[in-house]
């Protein structure tokens, strides 16, 4: 179900910088894969009325549809658009079938009788986002740990996108909250134990048409030994993944050291 949010004068900055007129600009939050139709608001075309179906993903300035003496033509301007555009003969309205996220940028009808009207749509199509993720290796190397391992931490992590934010929560109460605009990173945030108890936590994946949540407690991912002194399976796994994560970190660095010594120094020196 896309979501319609009516942008006010108020709002004009950021929706009506497209257009020299006050008229309003639509914006619709899609989910990706569904379709959309923006509406022309008309009852009913007649034979005198022309509309133009404008696209672009940041200036609506490219014909993908258009509907003159009541015969509907679509043109395949944009290779993303083609074979999903649909334009009701009736009343105008533009469909967009299977969206996804190239569909996302400014639509705009021009109708024209004797004068021309314009109506605008800002589409912004999100992906669902991605189950968050309770990162093992912080579990091990913090929590698994006896008793003395607290305070300790917990690891989530989900892949980012345009709107995307990784939040802890407990009973409804947000204990801590990331995002990042650099999308090609996946988002992490650290939940900070102080100790064992039942608790319930929740890793909360979201952005504007979605959200993912998995649950993290100590019941369920250590269920054997909650009560027990030890903690998570023994000491001794804990110790080695620790050390195993350790000797992969030292061999990255000795690589990056190769790669920097060997290669850049010796150009500079030659220039
Ligand atoms: C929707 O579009 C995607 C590519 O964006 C395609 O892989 C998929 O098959 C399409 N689904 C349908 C039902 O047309
Ligand atoms: C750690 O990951 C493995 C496989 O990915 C999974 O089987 C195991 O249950 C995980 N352990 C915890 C404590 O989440
Ligand atoms: C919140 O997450 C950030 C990033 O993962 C971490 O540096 C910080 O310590 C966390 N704060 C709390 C209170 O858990
Ligand atoms: C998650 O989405 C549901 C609707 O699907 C909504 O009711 C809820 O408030 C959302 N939660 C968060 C934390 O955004």
């Amino acid at each position: 179900m896309p979501i319609r949010i009516r942008c006010a004068s108020i709002l004009l900055m950021f929706c009506g910088v497209f257009g020299g007129e006050l008229d309003e600009t639509e914006t619709i939050l899609v989910m990706k894969g569904d379709s959309v139709s923006l509406h022309t608001g008309l009852g009913e075309v007649n034979r005198e009325m022309q509309i133009m179906w404008m696209f672009g993903p940041e200036k609506a300035n490219t014909l993908i549809a258009e509907i003159h003496s009541m015969i509907v033509s679509i043109y395949d301007s944009y290779e993303e658009l083609k074979d999903r555009v649909q334009m009701s003969q009736r009343t105008g309205s533009l469909t967009i079938r299977n969206t996804s996220i190239s569909h996302s940028g400014l639509y705009e009808a021009q109708i024209m009788t004797t004068v021309t009207a314009f109506k605008r749509f800002h589409v912004i199509v999100h992906a669902p986002v991605s189950f968050p993720v309770i990162e093992n290796s912080s579990l091990v190397s913090d929590c698994q740990m006896d008793d003395g391992g607290f305070p300790c931490a917990v690891l989530c992590s989900a892949e980012n996108g345009p709107g995307v934010s990784l939040s802890w929560y407990k009973d409804g109460e947000r204990l801590n909250q990331t995002s990042g605009p650099d999308l090609n990173f996946p988002l992490s945030v650290l939940l900070e134990i102080k100790e064992r108890s039942k608790d319930v936590y929740q890793c909360v994946a979201a952005n504007p048409i979605s959200n993912k949540t998995t649950p993290f407690s100590f019941q369920e991912h250590c269920p054997q030994h909650t009560d027990s002194s030890r903690f998570c399976g023994s000491t001794e796994i804990a110790i080695r993944l620790v050390v195993s994560m350790l000797m992969g970190v030292a061999t990255v660095a000795l690589v990056i050291y190769d790669v920097r010594s060997g290669g850049g120094v010796n150009e500079v020196f030659q220039c």
